[in-house]
């Protein structure tokens, strides 16, 4: 079997220093794949990589069967990646109906009725404040926002950057529930960036370390859960 998403000796740099030195990465269809690393590690820039912003300066990133790697990002977006990038970047002075409608007319979506319902139906939050500026939401609430709108595109692949980040432990685990109701329901195929290593190991079926550019360690969310390594770096008091 071909993985969906396949990355395979991806160097990226900001000028002359090199984030990524030489990343090997798969994401098979309906898989939860999750990537754990510190701060500046290299994770937001493996997915912004995936979309082609910063480019891949070696190696090379293929997508359903098909070299990515130079493609411009709006192109790569039309392949049905949606991205949940890190710090949300929903648009703040639109309503959530708006930022919702501005996802699915991306995309071409001709069921936004229906998607709208599914929306709601996973998080409810969103439904009671419709017609609320986004940038009025509360930091959890735009995070589903955020990834709401990245759904009303109808991914293949989603792409989400920390969903985690700042959010308080029940907020954190109504959207970890949902992104597993997807994936168990739908087959969505996830490919998540986090720094809460507990519960995004729990969710994932297969995971990866990432250590100053490069991947040290891979396996299965458990076993990943279960490696002194990674229970002394990313666990330590963590839940
Ligand atoms: N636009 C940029 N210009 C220069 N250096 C950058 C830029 N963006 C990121 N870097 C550097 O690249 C490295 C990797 O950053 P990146 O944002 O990918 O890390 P990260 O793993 O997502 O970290 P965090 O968990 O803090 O979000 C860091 O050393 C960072 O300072
Ligand atoms: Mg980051």
């Amino acid at each position: 079997m071909t993985a969906l998403l396949s990355v395979k000796g991806v160097k990226t740099y900001y000028g002359n220093i090199v984030a990524l030195k030489g990343v090997d990465v798969e994401v098979n269809e309906g898989e939860i794949v999750t990537l754990i690393g510190a701060n500046g590690a290299g994770k937001s820039t493996l997915m912004m990589t995936i979309c082609g912003a910063p480019r891949a300066r070696e190696g090379s990133i293929s997508f359903a069967g098909r070299d990515i790697t130079g493609l411009p990002t709006h192109e790569i977006m039309r392949l049905k990646i949606a991205q949940s990038p890190e710090g949300r970047r929903i648009f703040g002075r639109m309503s959530v109906y708006e930022n919702l409608q501005m996802g699915a007319a991306v995309a071409g979506n001709t069921h936004f009725q229906d998607d709208l319902e599914r929306m709601f139906d996973l998080f409810p939050r969103l439904k009671e404040r419709l017609h609320q500026r986004g940038g009025t939401l509360s930091g959890g609430e735009q995070q589903m926002l955020a990834i709401a709108r990245a759904l009303m595109t109808r991914p293949r692949l989603l792409l989400l950057d920390e969903p985690s980040l700042g959010l308080a432990p029940l907020v954190v685990k109504q959207i970890f529930d949902a992104i597993r109701d997807l994936n168990r329901s739908e087959g969505l195929t996830v490919f998540l960036v986090e720094q809460n290593a507990y519960h995004a190991l729990r969710l994932a079926h297969r995971a990866y370390v990432l250590v100053n550019g490069l991947v040290t360690m891979s396996g299965t969310g458990k076993e990943l859960l279960e490696r002194p390594e990674v229970k002394a770096a990313y666990l330590e008091g963590g839940h």
